[in-house]
């Protein structure tokens, strides 16, 4: 799921483009085939927000058709003004002909009485409507609709020619409207082997976050051969851990470039109490704050043999040595005991049981992530 900002409201991806081509598609199979007698039907596309989906419609329409287009606004924001602001209409003349109106979204239905008061009294053969998108929640007025294309409740959307204020249009894909994101900097920690970075993956889809790892931050830089890559290679090199003042500034930077409204998992930052006061006093720069720490915790016996399984075809040679591994625990945790000191100080120390299936550790993950 991904959420963009309009003006000043979100929304969440809703409908993809590959859904709307389907639903486009069955509905030029329905009027095909219930046009199939028809000479050159007449399409009427109501501007603006039907104009992407009459494009697609009549370039699968597989006969002889006219197109063309009305505008019909009664749209401001997204509140129905229910007031028809203007009109450019068709000005040949429709007597005896076969028109069919492609209207993109159908909401209150107040664009809809206004097409049948016009083409009332125009002498066609026959009248059909068709929407690709349908609020029938909202929907009140007792007119026919020939062909609904997706229904949706009544939840304001943007994208493939739908706009909020006059942005959107453009989106390939459907967009609904959704409040503002909560962002939620969650720090996610656990020795070596506990599952985090399957467990990051998983969440940060499910609460729109951004997973930054420190180890993949440091490695990106040094591949890239940065400032700050060369300056952390030459600790590392060394086999010296890179300074804390290195560290957070490379993190400051990352955090930096994110939008304000964007939470994070931190995995493995920060590692000293040092980091954890400047990633505090980092985050409050735009508003923000650490909301906990979350500890994936699975008994260290458990943990040697599933690195020791794993080092049997990772090829790490960290994980193929039982002493080695040990002593990455101790590391664990005797920094992380500092840590833990810290949060739970504030009353952001969490536990979490990390042995089972790992659907159940999301789930228990995702009952703390939920009240945070
Ligand atoms: P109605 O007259 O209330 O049925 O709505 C007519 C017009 O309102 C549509 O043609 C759109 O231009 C606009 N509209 C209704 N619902 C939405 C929405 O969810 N997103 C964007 N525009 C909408
Ligand atoms: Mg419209």
């Amino acid at each position: 799921m991904s959420i963009i900002k309009l003006h000043d409201k979100y929304f969440k991806t809703y409908i993809s483009a590959k859904k709307i081509d389907e639903a486009t598609q069955q509905l030029v199979d329905q009027v095909s085939n219930d046009l199939k007698d028809e000479d050159r039907p007449l399409f009427i596309g109501i501007l603006n927000g039907s104009f992407m989906f009459v494009a697609d419609f009549v370039r699968k329409y597989r006969a002889n058709c006219e197109v063309s287009f009305v505008k019909l606004a009664s749209y401001e924001g997204t509140n129905s003004t229910g007031k028809i602001k203007q009109l450019v209409g068709v000005n040949e003349n429709l007597e005896g002909r076969t028109v069919v109106i492609l209207e993109d979204i159908i909401d209150t239905g107040n664009t809809l009485q206004e097409i049948y008061e016009i083409f009332k009294d125009k002498k066609l053969k026959q009248l059909k409507i068709a929407t690709l998108f349908f609020k029938p929640d909202i929907f009140k007025k007792d007119l026919h609709i020939d062909y609904i294309g997706i229904s949706i409740p009544d939840k304001f959307i943007i994208g493939y020619g739908l706009d909020y204020d006059g942005l959107g249009r453009n989106l390939k894909d459907i967009y609904q409207i959704t409040p503002k994101p909560k962002s939620k900097n969650i720090l996610l920690f656990g020795p070596p082997g506990v599952g985090k970075g399957t467990q990051a993956d998983i969440l940060k889809e499910k609460y729109n976050l951004v997973h930054i790892s420190t180890g993949d931050v440091f490695r990106s830089h040094m591949k890239k051969e940065t400032e700050l890559g060369i300056l952390a290679k030459s600790y590392i090199d060394k086999g010296n851990l890179v300074p804390d003042d290195v560290t957070i500034d490379m993190l400051k930077t990352v955090v930096k470039n994110l939008s304000p409204s964007c939470g994070i998992i931190f995995d493995g930052f920060p590692r000293t109490e040092a980091q954890a006061l400047a990633l505090d006093s980092f985050l409050e720069e735009s508003g923000q704050y650490v909301n906990g720490m979350i500890t994936i915790e699975v008994p260290t016996k458990l943990l040697i043999s599933r690195l020791l399984e794993r080092g049997k075809t990772s090829g790490r040679a960290d994980d193929q040595d039982e002493n080695k591994i040990l002593n990455r625990f101790n590391e664990y945790f005797t920094k992380t005991e500092i840590l833990k000191k810290y949060y739970k100080a504030q009353n952001k120390y969490f536990g979490v049981d990390g042995v089972g299936d790992i659907k159940d550790i999301t789930k228990r993950l995702s009952e703390v992530f939920n009240k945070l």
